[in-house]
């Protein structure tokens, strides 16, 4: 690739230049360098992370708000850690809440919510979400709380919105989406899902665990009220992020201890944070910015270079996916579930969920991992989705997930892998 100029608009993304900062992608394992398209499931991290996770651990390793230097350097790594946060989805520092993982956070926020909640209000959830886009709000039901199930169009995963819609009266309270489903890649209208909360008087919580690693987020544009990620998603450690609007942070009541902070964002952060983890997702937003000043050189503030790194990996991704479904389209036997018209990826991550006849899902797995190809087989928690579309009781799907740091070259190792495949007798199950 041409080095970039400043001023000439942003550049595409170089897969090279990308992959030089992932060790885990040159480690031989059992003699290859195998494909990682288990990045739905957790993404390979930069080089920088690690060494930043480990000098955390080895020169400022304290708690919170001491009298010496270790501590206030801890101090100033949660603030600097939430600031960087905040540029990547487009908020105030103080509407980031950290925590252990989205499902936790999601939990921790139905509690707060269901405070505000009586026996009667209803809540919104779809059939496309992960089930930590469920259950948090079903456990409301014990108190009375009526959760109702938008549909999706079968056909091709898409949302029903008309359904949605129908969902929606006076008594609903909070309308639950994903922005991207983690099993079939459908991206959800989301600004239009929160407009239609808002003008039903509800709040809108969006799980942007899938989404995040493959698009900009802006939540200011989005106007949600909630949206949670997850930055092993996204090239980072195990952590939660939850964004809150600072209004809501401030006036709902969390669970708290009482001696802890009540200042926002740190009245909704239980117990002592992942320091460590936090050190690892400012180095992994070093490298998105980086990646972003790459593909813009022009990119003025890190917000703006974040926007460029997202949208350049998602035009990237976009490349991906078109190769990947046209390949798919000629295997015999095979089906892919959600949108697999290579002309339409605008509507999709690059996850594709896919069954081929006479193979289980995890026979397929078992047999592309022997060829250093790594691939998750069953429901990825998006079980509403896998009983809908009728394949749970069957071993659920075959799920393909790229990432930006995934090539062409990648892809059709895993074409040829399955046209083999498809050319063998299954074994006997
Ligand atoms: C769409 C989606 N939502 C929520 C989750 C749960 O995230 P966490 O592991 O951070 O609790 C996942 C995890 O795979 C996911 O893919």
């Amino acid at each position: 690739m041409d080095k970039p100029v400043a001023g000439q608009g942003p550049q595409p993304l170089d897969p090279a230049w990308v992959r030089a900062w992932f060790p885990a992608l040159a480690e031989e394992i059992e003699g290859r360098v195998p494909v990682f398209f288990d990045g739905p499931g957790g993404a390979q991290v930069p080089g920088t992370m690690v060494e930043a996770m480990a000098r955390y651990l080895v020169t400022s390793n304290a708690n919170t708000h001491g009298a010496f230097v270790t501590s206030r350097e801890t101090d100033a790594l949660i603030g600097a850690a939430r600031a960087a946060l905040a540029d990547f989805l487009g908020c105030a520092a103080d509407e980031i809440v950290l925590g252990a993982n989205m499902t936790t956070l999601a939990f921790h926020l139905a509690r707060a919510l269901g405070r505000e909640l009586v026996a009667g209000d209803e809540i919104v959830v779809t059939r496309l979400d992960h089930h930590a886009n469920v259950c948090p709000w079903r456990s409301l039901e014990e108190r009375g709380v009526v959760v109702r199930v938008a549909d999706i169009h079968p056909e091709d995963c898409r949302l029903d919105l008309d359904d949605l819609a129908r969902q929606l009266n006076p008594r609903t309270r909070l309308v639950a989406v994903g922005y991207a489903s983690n099993a079939v890649g459908t991206v959800n209208p989301v600004a239009e899902v929160v407009r239609l909360a808002h003008a039903a008087g509800a709040w809108a919580f969006v799980d942007a665990v899938h989404y995040a690693p493959h698009g900009p987020i802006d939540v200011g544009a989005l106007d949600c009220d909630f949206l949670a990620c997850s930055a092993y998603k996204f090239y980072g450690p195990h952590l939660g992020v939850l964004y809150g609007k600072h209004a809501h942070l401030a006036r709902l009541r969390p669970d708290k201890l009482a001696p802890a902070p009540d200042s926002v964002p740190e009245r909704w952060e239980t117990g002592t944070q992942n320091h460590e983890a936090l050190a690892g997702v400012l180095a992994t937003l070093q490298y998105l910015e980086a990646l972003g000043r790459e593909v813009a050189p022009g990119a003025g503030d890190r917000r703006a270079a974040l926007v460029a790194a997202m949208t350049a990996s998602r035009d990237y991704e976009r490349g991906l996916s078109r190769h990947l479904l046209a390949g798919l389209a000629g295997i015999p036997g095979l089906r892919v579930y959600g949108e697999a018209d290579p002309a339409r990826t605008a509507n999709r991550t690059p996850t594709v969920a896919l069954r081929l006849a006479g193979w289980t899902p995890a026979q397929l797995a078992r047999v592309l991992g022997e060829q250093g190809i790594f691939a998750w087989h069953g429901h990825f928690y998006a079980l509403g989705l896998c009983q809908r579309l009728g394949v749970e009781s069957d071993g659920g799907w075959l799920r393909v997930g790229l990432l930006a740091y995934n090539t062409v070259q990648e892809i059709d190792r895993l074409l040829d892998a399955l046209r083999w495949i498809a050319a063998t007798p299954p074994p006997a199950i």
